[in-house]
């Protein structure tokens, strides 16, 4: 194996979502090689020599190349956007059939070549395939991680930010359960500036209806950009950038991401989106967020719906 130096990321599927994670992986100088893997091969070479052509202007002199699975060998991270998008009328647990087959393939490849990195997981129904990524690769669990509510996080904090006045980065709120119609707003748990949410609500007038509605937002926005543009493809990649400086950096930040639960919010053998630490060992641990009674019962519905599919995955 050729002695890689610097941290090493492949992206294997480089349509909308892929590309526009390598992009900024790129633009942020997140690692020092970047390859990345497509069937179609004259697509995946052009994008790699576009992306090699603005190296002058990056942070860093960066290695973009278009590479095949023996690249997995010694990379940091392999994060896999391969598979079918969501088209207009489908929920992302609908792609599971389909995805479900293309991932089987695709860890199967990349273990051939021993990769012993962290697998970022990225396709949708997300939770479900970092499920799948975990049973295929062997991995421990803490080297799986899914994209699970990143997005969703970022779009709550957004409405919050928005509707208190702040900057979404003083907003302390998150997303959880699946990445998809049954997630959660935490709302026991959510702060605007340090101040509880149920308190900074009595200044906004209307509270539980603002709420109900930035929920709604949140939870079907993608449907609303797919309408409008056919795909979403840039807020998630700032979100896997974010998961890999997370990891490159050995940041130890929270983030709400797919992980595999084994007993924290009252739930077993089940990837689902949570709050968790991030560092260069992938998950350090999960953090357990003290859920009021309905958040509880909204979380292990989630969690049923989000079983029921990986049943679908043979071990
Ligand atoms: C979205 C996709 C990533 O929520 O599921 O935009």
């Amino acid at each position: 194996m050729a002695n890689k130096s610097g941290k090493k990321v492949v992206v294997i599927g480089t349509g909308a979502v892929g590309i526009s994670y390598a992009f900024a992986v790129l633009n942020q100088a997140l690692c020092d090689e970047l390859v990345l893997i497509d069937l179609n091969e004259k697509r995946v070479s052009a994008e790699a020599r576009d992306l090699r052509h603005g190296v002058l202007y990056a942070q860093s002199p960066i290695k973009v190349k278009q590479g095949d699975y023996s690249d997995c060998a010694d990379a940091d991270i392999v994060c896999i956007c391969a598979g079918v998008p969501q088209k207009v009328g489908e929920t992302r647990l609908d792609l599971i059939d389909n995805n479900l087959k293309v991932y089987h393939a695709v860890v199967s490849e990349v273990m051939k070549n021993h990769f012993n990195g962290i697998f970022l997981v990225a396709t949708n129904p997300v939770d479900v395939l970092a499920y799948a990524t975990w049973k295929f690769s062997g991995l421990p669990a803490e080297r799986v991680i899914g994209s699970g509510t990143i997005l969703d996080t970022a779009r709550l904090c957004n409405c919050l930010g928005k509707a208190f006045g702040v900057a979404p980065v003083s907003v302390d709120a998150h997303m959880i359960g699946e990445h998809g119609d049954s997630v959660i707003a935490a709302w026991s748990t959510a702060y605007i500036a340090g101040v509880p949410l149920k308190d900074a609500l009595d200044n906004l007038g209307n509270g539980a209806e603002r709420m109900a509605e930035i929920h709604a937002n949140v939870r079907d926005a993608a449907y609303s950009i797919i309408e409008g543009k056919g795909a979403t493809y840039y807020g998630i990649a700032m979100g896997l950038a974010r998961i890999t400086q997370a990891i490159l950096r050995n940041q130890n930040v929270v983030l709400t991401v797919s992980a595999l639960l084994n007993g924290k919010y009252n739930q077993e053998d089940v990837y689902i989106g949570v709050p968790a630490v991030l560092n260069s060992d992938g998950i350090a641990r999960v953090i357990e967020k003290p859920l009021d009674e309905q958040e509880q019962a909204q979380f292990e519905k989630s969690a049923n719906i989000l079983r029921g599919y990986q049943e679908k995955v043979a071990d």
